[in-house]
């Protein structure tokens, strides 16, 4: 070797610089790909190569193109029950392994959201009302305001409305029918649920038809919003119109507030239990809470049970003629359990097939699919390092699917015979950031399903179900509402006359 290498000359000396400094770019080269490598590999997490930045760009695209839902379904069909993804080029994981979620919901190190800052701005909800406030402190002081107003005493109040508001809406089924006989029944549950909404927490006359019609433009604004860059705040022709919606709805709540304050200015005496918005606009007075979060805490409350609950409830018709023998077998226990004045005084305890049924329901075909929020602190989940400020989605609605049930991919009431352990069925989260309005969600529907399948059993349109409405899953599943298919015609019914 040695006497091979000795002749050198200069030319070849100079060959041998040459190679080295090739060889050490070449080196350099590998040093960036091994990094690059090792920081996608950092989280030992499965999802899409970082690719030199192709990989967050792909999977932002992904999440804008096809929605939130449609895209969180995705990754965990294809890389497993927990993916490391990006949006706006930030790191984000979407969980649907059970003992991952029930792990962040209780934990108090996940208590914020995630959100285009422009975005958020725009809907009025950064650093300001409750759902995607992620200033920890006021969300907290701010939730507490919730609470009160949700739980508690009270719910006998809210059964009463929910009939009450069910009943009057359904005595005028003639005003929405159209001559072919149709209702268009995802509006009727918005109309009941919003009145509902407003007798509880607002209680000021108020144009039902405007204010959903607001309501709803707020939705898609808040969808169309919610993960964009922030280059789609500077386009003028793409963002005016959604700006002008949010701020529609904004002064919509504006108004409301002081039609309340002329009410509570002028009346003698006020109940003793004050309404949410008496609570916050003497909040207000006291220098709490500022006027802006508390228009937006307003509005919060007023939009949270339409975009949600009257959904559901929408599912659960459609539900419900595709399983008759589910329709009557909720009719049987009605008959058993209601008393002469119908479902005045129902008890819930006694309501076991009609919560069967909605616990399947929103298992099968849920509204809220998944949950977005941010770790304020590191942590460890079952050995998967979490970074601080890490975006994160529970996939609840997945999670449904593949873990548990019995018959996961079937509608069928015997995946609720026995009581299903808390960390398998979380459709309203649970924990410090769970919905604030779980508990009445749930009374309110047992109380509107009960007062309209008294008097009505639905009929949708031929081959319509659940499965074969067009939907679109961004920040939740809902039909698309540019058909007339979603109408259904309303059979009279009588159940406590024949008891
Ligand atoms: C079927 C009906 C409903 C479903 C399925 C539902 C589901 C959910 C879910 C999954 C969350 C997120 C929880 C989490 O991040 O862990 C949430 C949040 C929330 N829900 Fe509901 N919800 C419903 C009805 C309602 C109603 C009727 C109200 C109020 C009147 C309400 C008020 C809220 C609020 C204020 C939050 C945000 C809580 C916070 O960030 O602190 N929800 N809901
Ligand atoms: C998501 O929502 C926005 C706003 O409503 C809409 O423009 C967009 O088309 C939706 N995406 C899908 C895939 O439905
Ligand atoms: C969820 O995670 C736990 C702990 O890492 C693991 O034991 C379990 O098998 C996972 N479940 C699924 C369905 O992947
Ligand atoms: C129930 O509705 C009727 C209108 O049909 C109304 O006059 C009555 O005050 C309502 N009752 C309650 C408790 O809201
Ligand atoms: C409340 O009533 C008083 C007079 O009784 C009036 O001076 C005041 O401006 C009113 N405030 C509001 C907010 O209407
Ligand atoms: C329905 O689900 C709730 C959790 O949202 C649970 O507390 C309740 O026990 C369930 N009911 C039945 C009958 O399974």
């Amino acid at each position: 070797m040695e006497n091979l290498m000795q002749p050198l000359t200069i030319s070849s000396m100079e060959m041998q610089s040459l190679s080295e400094i090739t060889g050490f770019l070449f080196f350099l080269l590998l040093i960036l790909l091994i990094t690059a490598w090792s920081q996608m590999k950092s989280s030992h997490l499965p999802g899409p190569y970082f690719m030199f930045g192709l990989g967050p760009l792909l999977s932002y695209t992904r999440f804008i193109w096809t929605g939130i839902g449609t895209a969180c379904n995705y990754y965990n069909i294809k890389y497993g029950s927990i993916v490391r993804v990006w949006i706006s080029g930030e790191e984000t994981l979407i969980i649907s392994n059970s003992s991952a979620v029930y792990h962040i919901l209780r934990s108090p190190h996940y208590t914020a959201r995630f959100g285009s800052k422009k975005g958020l701005e725009t809907i009025g909800m950064e650093g300001r009302g409750i759902i995607f406030n992620s200033d920890v402190l006021l969300w907290k002081k701010v939730r507490m305001y919730f609470s009160k107003a949700l739980t508690g005493p009270g719910l006998q109040r809210t059964v009463s409305i929910c009939v009450n508001s069910t009943t009057n809406h359904l005595n005028n089924l003639h005003e929405v029918t159209s001559p072919s006989g149709h209702v268009d029944a995802l509006n009727l549950l918005r109309a009941i649920v919003v009145d509902i909404s407003n007798k509880l927490f607002l209680g000021v006359p108020l144009n039902e038809k405007l204010l959903l019609m607001k309501i709803h433009n707020y939705f898609e604004t808040w969808q169309a919003v919610l993960i964009k860059p922030d280059i789609f705040f500077k386009v003028g022709w793409l963002y005016n119109k959604h700006k002008k919606s949010a701020q529609e709805l904004q002064d919509v709540m504006q108004n409301l507030l002081e039609v309340k304050k002329k009410i509570i200015n002028e009346s003698e005496k006020l109940d003793d239990d004050l309404d949410f918005a008496t609570e916050l606009i003497f909040a207000q007075n006291h220098g709490e809470l500022s006027p802006e979060n508390v228009r937006q805490c307003v509005l919060e409350m007023v939009i949270a049970a339409p975009d949600t609950l009257s959904i559901t409830l929408f599912f659960m018709l459609m539900l419900l003629k595709q399983n008759p023998g589910v329709e009557e077998s909720i009719i049987e226990e009605m008959k058993a359990v209601l008393g002469e004045d119908g479902a005045e005084n129902i008890n819930h305890q006694d309501l076991k097939v009609l919560e069967r049924f909605i616990n399947e329901s929103m298992r099968f075909h849920p509204v809220v699919d998944f949950t977005m929020r941010k770790a304020l602190e590191d942590d460890n989940i079952n050995g998967i390092q979490i970074k601080k400020g890490t975006n994160i989605i529970l996939n609840i609605g997945l999670m449904h699917k593949t873990e548990y049930f019995p018959l996961p991919n079937e509608f069928s009431l015997d995946n609720f015979n026995k009581p299903v352990p808390n960390r398998y069925f979380q459709p309203f989260g649970c924990g410090p950031r769970s919905c604030v309005g779980k508990h009445i969600a749930m009374v309110m529907m047992k109380a509107i399903l009960v007062t309209l399948l008294s008097q009505y059993t639905v009929c949708p349109h031929q081959g319509c179900t659940v499965n074969s409405i067009r939907q679109t899953n961004n920040l939740s599943q809902q039909p698309v509402e540019d058909e007339q298919s979603l109408a259904m015609r309303f059979i009279p019914r009588r159940i406590i006359d024949n008891k």
